[in-house]
């Protein structure tokens, strides 16, 4: 069985697609409004300081998890311990991959509805974003604009994941990425050449450390997790198809680069061109659904940015879709002996089913809610506050406590063996920021979004 796993074929290859899964809605949508509402700079500041002393150390040991076993997140756990503790973590895993795809799918929809309404012609007469927010309402009241935006994005997702590793995954992401990458540039530029743009600069970049508190603190913290795609074993799985050759630590390192570097790219693109047309930034779907086509409208040649710049947010959704649906079809391909076209038409297929109450939740279904929120609301809740930083917590205390500390750093220094030799010290940094400071940490983050502290 293992000799015939398939595996990446590049180390390029690898980082593009771990990139694709980290770089997604997250980078794009949520990072500009968190930043921009909780102190600007000062906020990054803070998130990026997350980011080094837990997203980092974390994100090197999913990767390591997955590359030192060449297993799905339950395989991976099973083969290095023998208590059902682990692999209990390794199924909510691919249980996690399941509910963030079913929601996710249905925003990934939206964006794509987005350059559509786009070429149509839609969005260009707006005055306001008012005006804005009620074709946003229209149409994501409507069922049959949600349900078949939802069914051509998941549709897309599984076209690329049954195509295989290499053959769709890793060939899909060495095409979007760049072109992701060419389109913030062009919207950057664009932006910070807009009159005007020094507001929005100064929104991001001047601190403001009077909005730091526990609470931006811990935003800061979920968020560095959710934007490295950590706590469900994604970065386990790409992880296990790359080859020992390679160093996990550069690799994990570039990864986050990326991330992060396309996350600050997207804040200016978008609040240069928020502030230049003299607009208040709105928090929420608000920001890129009605703030956002009102600024295009507003700007000359405004429909060419707004088609690129939901294309852009399309890509992004598209390759962490990927990675979500590549946990699951892999549990079933390494575990179950399903073919991969198995897994993806069934699983994939039950995947896009969950979804359609979450597509319904914006019309039909928007007044059934348990505990005051709708069932979209509930899977998002439910998967990405509680789940992904149980995962999170599990993972680090996996690496840093229950994996002997030899085998671990053997593991760690295949294909590393110079990086190790130059930075001695760099093993007692990552271990104590994994035995200590992100358990801690993590714990927090879950008990808060459990209303416990
Ligand atoms: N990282 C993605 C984003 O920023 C979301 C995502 C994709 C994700 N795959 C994941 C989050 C796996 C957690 C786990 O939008």
């Amino acid at each position: 069985m293992t000799q015939n796993r398939e595996a990446w074929g590049s180390k390029i290859g690898f980082i593009l697609a771990a990139a694709g899964s980290a770089v997604g809605l997250g980078n794009i949508w949520k990072f500009p409004y968190i930043a921009g509402e909780n102190g600007g700079a000062a906020f990054i500041f803070v998130y990026l300081l997350c980011i080094g002393i837990i997203g980092f150390p974390v994100l090197i040991s999913e990767v390591l998890i997955g590359r030192t076993t060449q297993k799905n997140p339950v395989g991976a756990f099973a083969s290095l311990s023998n208590s059902k503790l682990w692999l209990s973590v390794g199924f909510l895993g691919v249980l996690a991959g399941f509910l963030i795809l079913s929601f996710y799918s249905v925003i990934g929809g939206w964006t794509i509805g987005y350059v559509i309404e786009t070429l149509r012609g839609s969005l260009s007469s707006f005055t306001s974003p008012e005006e804005a927010g009620v074709l946003f309402g229209s149409l994501s009241g409507s069922p049959a604009w949600t349900l078949g935006f939802h069914t051509l994005f998941f549709a897309l997702t599984m076209f690329i994941v049954v195509k295989g590793v290499q053959g769709g995954i890793e060939k899909s992401s060495k095409i979007m990425m760049p072109v992701l990458l060419s389109i913030l540039v062009i919207l950057m530029v664009r932006g910070v050449t807009l009159d005007g743009a020094d507001e929005g600069m100064a929104f991001l970049w001047v601190p403001d450390w009077s909005k730091i508190n526990a609470q931006s603190i811990l935003i800061a913290l979920g968020h560095a997790f959710f934007t490295l795609s950590l706590g469900m074993g994604a970065m386990m799985t790409y992880g296990s198809y790359m080859s020992k050759k390679d160093s996990v630590v550069t690799a994990s390192a570039q990864i986050v680069l990326l991330d992060t570097l396309i996350a600050l790219m997207a804040g200016v693109a978008i609040f240069t061109a928020v502030f230049a047309s003299g607009l208040n930034p709105a928090a929420g779907p608000g920001l890129i659904f009605q703030t956002l086509p009102a600024v295009f409208a507003s700007m000359t040649g405004g429909v060419y940015f707004s088609f690129l710049f939901f294309l852009l947010l399309a890509i992004a959704a598209l390759t962490s879709a990927i990675s979500l649906l590549e946990v699951v079809v892999a549990y079933f391909v390494d575990e179950k002996g399903w073919d991969r076209k198995g897994a993806v038409l069934i699983f994939g297929g039950s995947i896009y089913l969950l979804g359609v109450p979450s597509a319904l939740s914006f019309n039909l279904m928007a007044d059934s809610k348990m505990f005051g929120m709708t069932f979209f609301d509930v899977v998002d809740f439910l998967a990405s506050n509680v789940l992904l930083p149980f995962g999170g917590l599990m993972i680090a205390i996996f690496a840093g406590w229950v994996w002997s500390r030899t085998s671990v750093m053997a593991a760690l220094k295949e294909g590393a063996e110079g990086l190790f030799e130059n930075y001695p010290w760099f093993e007692g940094v990552w271990l104590f920021f994994l035995k200590f400071v992100a358990p801690v940490l993590i714990t927090i983050v879950l008990l808060n979004s459990l209303g416990l502290v």
